[in-house]
């Protein structure tokens, strides 16, 4: 998802009326991406790799710990996000990354125990209500540490449960990291006709 997109994603609208009356509150769903219990947050989470974590909903009041997460990221990690070289991110724009339409976003960040944010998570779910685009962002000391897979499979999950049937995101060549979790998490991967980046898709109907 490009950085634009967040805010002006024409696009995107409400979901249609009863697909998802609350988000954040869970029935029980069979067959998810990850496993079959209702998600209740927050979510105490041990990585693959050892990391204790916390997974909870993203809230307006985040801006400070979206600004100490932003702080973190490399060039390179914020190129490959937002697919241009940002130098700043100015408050106004961390207020539209922590404030979510609940009727077409799902946005998840982990914490450390400290509650240091570690990285967010969103799916834009688009007007048909059954398609959605992830885009995931890890700060650049917390990389490799199977965060990032965590909190995909919590928003794909979440998405399943919502009724949403495809999730794809853009990926440039160079992100072997993000080309990696799309394979282990079951993506296809297509590169674009015409141009060099890849398409990641994921079937949520075939997932269980
Ligand atoms: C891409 C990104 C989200 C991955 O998150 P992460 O927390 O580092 O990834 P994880 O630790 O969960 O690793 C998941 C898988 O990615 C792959 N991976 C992770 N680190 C890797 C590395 N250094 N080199 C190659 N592959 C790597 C592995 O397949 C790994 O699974 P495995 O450990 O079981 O082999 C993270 O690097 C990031 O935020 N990058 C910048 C923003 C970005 O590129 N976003 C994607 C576009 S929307």
């Amino acid at each position: 998802m490009k950085i634009e997109e967040k805010s002006t994603n024409s696009d995107i609208e409400p979901s249609p009326e009863g697909s998802s009356p609350d988000l954040y509150s869970y029935a029980p769903f069979s067959g998810s991406v990850e496993t079959s219990k209702s998600i209740r947050f927050p979510q105490q989470i041990v990585t693959d790799e050892g990391i204790e974590i916390s997974i909870r909903p993203v809230r307006p009041d985040d801006v400070a710990l979206l600004k100490s997460l932003f702080e973190s990221l490399s060039p390179e990690s914020i190129y490959f996000r937002f697919f241009a070289p940002i130098k700043d991110f100015p408050d106004h724009m961390l207020e539209s990354f922590a404030r979510i339409n609940e009727d077409c976003e799902i946005a998840l960040t982990a914490l450390d125990r400290s509650g240091k944010m570690l990285g967010i998570c969103c799916i834009a779910i688009m007007e048909d209500g059954i398609r959605g685009e992830f885009a995931v962002l890890i700060g650049d000391p917390w990389h490799g540490k199977g965060i990032g897979a965590e909190l995909l499979k919590h928003c794909l999950s979440l998405a399943k449960d919502r009724r949403v049937e495809v999730v794809w995101g853009r990926v440039l060549p160079g992100n072997t990291k993000m080309l990696a979790l799309g394979r282990k998490l079951g993506f296809t991967l297509k590169q674009v006709p015409d141009d060099n980046e890849y398409e990641l898709l994921i079937d949520l109907r075939k997932k269980n």
